[in-house]
């Protein structure tokens, strides 16, 4: 099986392009998910102060074999913490264990209480401090990103926003790349894969390369050039998930799952989540 890709970020840092998403996880399922994941050879875990479960994560990091400096670890700055950064990352990382976190992302813009551009001058200072290796967002806009650009200077390196075949998020998508923002898709799996696994276009590649729409699907986010961070605590899907580097999509295969967006979101849209 070829190695997992892996994506160089603009400020040097580099990150695997596959990692394993912990949202609506308890803090021992995630655990055991981590574990698993890290044992079948994922090397990036994506969580969030608002999952409630950074204490798995950081005792999956007790219990592996593999090396810290081997392991990618996301975490986010919650809503609530945008005016409270430095303390929020402290508790993250006690947490989880660790002395920093490879990438810290702020959660959502939240425009309406206008605190994004603050937040980031935070985690731009706790970047400085060495507390977070990489400084991203999640569920920006053009807007939100162009402010934060103006104001300060500092780019995000990843912009996570939801994103699978039915919510392909091409203008965005473009925008980030055009700025040297790294795309990664949240919910690449379209939450189970609603309305996707069981399109005809995936279910014909599956067919054709003998592999499930799952994997179709989290192939296509990785020939599209995003990161991928599909959620599992189902031991034989996470192995599945990561069962990906051994084919390609073509071109015209990719341009045919373009078919399939519908422009519906399945979480909320960040102009309006506060
Ligand atoms: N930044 C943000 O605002 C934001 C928002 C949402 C999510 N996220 C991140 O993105 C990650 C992924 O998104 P998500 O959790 O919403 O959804 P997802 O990864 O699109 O889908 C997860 C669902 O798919 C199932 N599944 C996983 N692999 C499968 C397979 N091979 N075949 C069939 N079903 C499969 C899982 O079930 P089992 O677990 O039961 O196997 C789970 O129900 C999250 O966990 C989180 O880390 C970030």
């Amino acid at each position: 099986m070829a190695e997992q890709p892996v994506i160089k970020l603009h400020d040097g840092n580099t990150m695997p392009q596959i990692g394993l998403g912990v949202w609506q996880v308890s803090i021992d399922d995630a655990r055991k998910a981590a574990v698993k994941a890290l044992e079948v050879g994922y090397r990036s875990i994506d969580t969030a102060a608002i999952y409630k479960n950074e204490e798995g994560i950081g005792q999956a990091l007790q219990e592996t074999d593999v090396a810290r400096d081997d392991i990618f670890i996301t975490t986010k700055l919650w809503n609530d913490d945008q005016l409270n950064a430095e303390k929020a990352l402290e508790t993250s990382l006690k947490k989880l264990q660790l002395a920093s976190v490879d990438l810290y992302l702020m959660h959502w813009p939240c425009p309406a209480k206008d605190h994004y551009v603050e937040a980031w001058q935070a985690m731009i200072a706790l970047q400085k401090q060495g507390l977070a290796q990489s400084i991203g967002v999640c569920n920006f806009q053009e807007a939100h990103l162009k402010r934060l650009i103006d104001e300060t200077g500092v780019i995000p390196v990843v912009n996570q926003i939801e994103l699978h075949p039915m919510f392909q998020q091409r203008a965005l998508h473009a925008w980030n790349a055009l700025h040297h923002i790294q795309t990664e898709s949240w919910s690449p799996l379209a939450q189970g894969g609603k309305g996707v696994f069981d399109q005809e276009v995936i279910k014909n590649l599956a067919k054709k390369y003998h592999k499930t729409p799952a994997q179709i699907v989290i192939r296509w986010h990785l020939d599209s050039g995003l990161v991928v961070i599909p959620k599992s605590v189902t031991p034989s899907r996470i192995e599945e998930n990561f069962a990906v580097f051994d084919f390609r999509l073509e071109k015209p295969e990719i341009s045919e799952i373009a078919t399939l967006d519908h422009g519906k979101r399945l979480g909320p849209h960040p102009e309006q989540f506060n």
